[in-house]
């Protein structure tokens, strides 16, 4: 079977670890790597380089290409999502294969699952979320759409992360904690309590400290 062309909107860091998931997958051909970096279309090894506008043009000319949103911040990430309004049908779903998924776990598409993430049994993860490297989703979490779990951050069982929430590099969540919509816990913190919506909690046990 022909592998998918991909294009991959977002040259930054983020990107450069999802084109190398993709190529570890071998699911994918690369087939651009959009970026409003870019103010000229330039091609090499066939892969084109090209600003966000490219990305209409290519898909209408190849009806099997699929597109990922690799840019790590959340709300650039779900402007993009607004700006491109594609249906789901069109985005790719990556998972490293060193990634642990259950196969009773649903992991909608446009979501990136890294390098030794473990998405256990019934966990759920909505569109344009990152479950980054080394995080583990315990049993019936629910992660929302462009949520960011971050490297070494655990989830415990039932856990509900709100859309666009971050959870920092190496926090914790016991289990049932909710982190609201857009809030962010930060780096280390550990969560014991509900995060209501747009905040910022940092610390051991995790304190609210701001609003986003
Ligand atoms: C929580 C966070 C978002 C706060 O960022 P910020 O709004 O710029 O906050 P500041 O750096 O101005 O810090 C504000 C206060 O919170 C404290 N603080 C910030 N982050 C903290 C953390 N993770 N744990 C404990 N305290 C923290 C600071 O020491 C500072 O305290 P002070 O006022 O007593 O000096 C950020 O520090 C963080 O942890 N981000 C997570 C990043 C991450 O994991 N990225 C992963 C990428 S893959």
């Amino acid at each position: 079977m022909r592998n998918r062309p991909l294009i991959i909107v977002g040259g930054g860091g983020h990107g450069k670890v999802v084109m190398d998931i993709a190529e570890m997958m071998g699911d994918f051909s690369l087939l651009a790597i959009a970026d409003d970096k870019f103010t000229t279309i330039q091609e090499s090894n066939d892969i084109l380089c090209g600003p966000t506008s490219i990305i209409g043009n290519l898909l209408e000319a190849d009806q099997e290409a699929l597109v990922i949103i690799a840019i790590g911040d959340n709300r650039s990430r779900f402007r993009m999502a607004e700006r491109l309004d594609l249906p789901k049908e069109r985005y790719a779903k990556l998972q490293h294969p060193g990634a642990h998924v259950s196969k009773h776990a649903i992991v909608a598409p446009g979501t990136v699952v890294m390098a030794g993430a473990v998405v256990n049994t019934t966990a759920s993860i909505a569109a344009h979320a990152i479950i980054n490297s080394g995080a583990v989703i315990e049993h019936d979490v629910v992660v929302g759409p462009f949520a960011h779990i971050s490297p070494n951050a655990a989830l415990a069982g039932a856990v509900t992360v709100g859309e666009g929430a971050h959870v920092g590099i190496g926090a914790s969540v016991i289990p049932g904690v909710r982190i609201g919509k857009w809030s962010v816990l930060g780096a280390g913190a550990a969560a014991i309590r509900d995060v209501l919506d747009h905040l910022i909690a940092v610390g051991v046990p995790a304190k609210v400290i701001d609003r986003t």
